[in-house]
């Protein structure tokens, strides 16, 4: 059996096994295995994809040194791997979904410049029978635009969602005049670009270049301007958004080199990342068609300058009788938690407290924190029993009975802003409804705005009280004072 044909076996072992680590990675349960099955995979994958590579090398007739291509793409692979494997050794778990859109972001230069290749060097022939021969010139054509066009947006979408995420750039959405007419615009211009770029005889000569370069540069830009028109609340779904995207870049590319594997594996990150992104949509109550059309439709609110009054402080002590002396407690984690990495302290809070004979759950807001089931994460690997982790849903109507709620490191997720101002950026975002508890605490370092960027006015609400600092210390203080 040729190289050929166990590289097209392995292909199939591989896109299996990628099915199945989506299948596993559906359940709390199963994730592990389905993160070996993706690994496994994509293993075979790039074993395969490798020795088809230095069979067609030392194939071809003309090429005088066949070992230098090899040594360099071993030096490359091996530089890959060697940056991949220390950026995910040191990455913090708040730090993944900018790495992710760093990553996509590769996944998009690579369709740009798998496209331009595919330009240079025009269609390959093989097995396409002489009169086919026109119709695959266009055809071809079609892939380099379209695969150019995807790759570029995913490419400065990306750049653009990991400088917000990592707030080297300001989160609120960009508000350009006629924001949506560019962006239809855009759109209409790709499509007579790309129309005239097919319908043309040649494709190799200035102007084709120059086509298929403004095509480029127009994507690029309609990139850059969807993600940054988006504000900062819908960012989650802008990451699933761009993930998507990032899957039929690849698709394209699979097209263009005729990798079956690839077509495969870009058409399942692509739509799996579309159906995230809608799932994600309706727990925020987001259309999703305004989110992937760059805030479609979505205008800016006023500016908030209300003034909300004064907010109350309270000290750990205090928490503490409070919270000795409550029935049930609810306690609503949020992105602060992850930062000052309280999950310990909290869940020994919460076992203290069950010791004493009060009611302690979680209340999980669907994106809470900077990646889906962050909270879930972080409080499973503190040993909180997944029994009392509630979802946002599951909550919300016990609110108004429960004595006391723990804020902690939580702001957007738990904003009454987004049930009562329509005005605001957050509005009709479902949120954890705390203000309805007899008493909430508020633990932050400071009165700061959270990832969206807007205030929150529970923080001055006759119920609620400041508990100022790290989440982790106030915890060990409450700790500390209740035993
Ligand atoms: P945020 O609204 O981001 O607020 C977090 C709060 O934690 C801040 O107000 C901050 O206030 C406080 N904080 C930070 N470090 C702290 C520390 N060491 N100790 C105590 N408090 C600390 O959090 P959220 O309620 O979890 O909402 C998540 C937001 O992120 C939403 O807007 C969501 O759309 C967005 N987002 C989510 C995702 C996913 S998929 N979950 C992805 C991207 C974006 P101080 O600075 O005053 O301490």
């Amino acid at each position: 059996m040729g190289i050929t044909a166990i590289a097209t076996a392995a292909y199939i072992v591989a896109s299996l096994l990628f099915i199945l680590s989506l299948a596993g990675l559906s359940k709390h349960e199963s994730s592990k295995s389905g993160l070996t099955y993706g690994m496994v995979g994509m293993g075979i994958a790039l074993l395969a994809t490798i020795a088809l590579t230095v069979e067609h090398i030392f194939d071809l007739d003309d090429l005088e040194m066949p070992w230098l291509p090899v040594v360099l793409m071993a030096g490359a692979i091996l530089i890959g791997a060697l940056i991949g494997l220390w950026r995910a050794r040191i990455v913090e778990m708040t730090g993944m979904p900018e790495l992710i859109a760093l990553l996509h972001s590769f996944v998009g230069l690579a369709a740009v410049l798998i496209g331009w290749n595919g330009a240079i060097g025009g269609p390959h022939f093989d097995d396409v029978a002489a009169e086919d021969h026109g119709a695959m010139i266009g055809i071809h054509a079609a892939e380099v635009a379209i695969g150019i066009f995807i790759g570029a947006v995913t490419l400065t979408g990306s750049i653009v969602a990991n400088l917000k995420l990592s707030a080297k750039m300001k989160s609120a959405p960009l508000m350009l005049p006629g924001k949506n007419l560019i962006n239809v615009g855009s759109l209409v211009l790709f499509a007579v670009l790309t129309a005239v770029y097919v319908a043309r005889d040649a494709k190799t000569d200035t102007t084709g270049y120059v086509l298929l370069g403004v095509i480029t540069a127009l994507a690029l830009f309609l990139g850059w301007h969807l993600v940054a028109s988006i504000g900062g609340g819908d960012m989650p779904v802008v990451i699933s958004m761009l993930n998507s995207y990032s899957g039929w870049a690849a698709a394209a590319s699979g097209f263009l080199l005729g990798n079956d594997l690839l077509i495969v594996t870009g058409a399942l990150v692509g739509s799996s990342g579309a159906y995230l992104s809608y799932i994600m949509c309706k727990a925020m109550n987001r259309s999703f068609i305004s989110v992937i059309a760059g805030g479609f439709g979505i205008e800016a609110g006023p500016a908030d300058d209300t003034d909300y009054g004064e907010h109350r402080e309270v000290n750990a002590e205090t928490v503490a009788d409070m919270l000795t002396n409550a029935k049930t407690v609810v306690i609503t984690p949020g992105y602060g938690m992850a930062v000052a990495q309280a999950q310990y302290g909290v869940a020994e809070l919460t076992s203290e407290l069950r010791k004493k004979g009060v009611e302690v759950r979680f209340g999980i807001h669907p994106v809470a924190g900077r990646l889906p089931g962050h909270m879930n994460v972080l409080l499973a690997e503190a040993k909180v029993p997944y029994d009392i982790v509630l979802e946002m849903d599951e909550i919300n109507e016990d609110l108004a009975d429960t004595d006391v709620v723990l804020v902690i490191g939580a702001n957007d997720t738990v904003n009454p802003a987004a049930s009562e101002d329509p005005g605001s950026p957050i509005a009709g975002m479902p949120v954890l409804t705390v203000w309805e508890a007899e008493n909430v605490v508020v633990f932050k370092r400071s009165m700061a705005a959270g990832y969206a960027g807007v205030q929150n006015p529970l923080f001055f609400r006759d119920n609620s009280a400041m508990l100022f600092g790290d989440a982790k210390d106030r915890v060990q203080d409450i700790l500390a004072a209740i035993h």
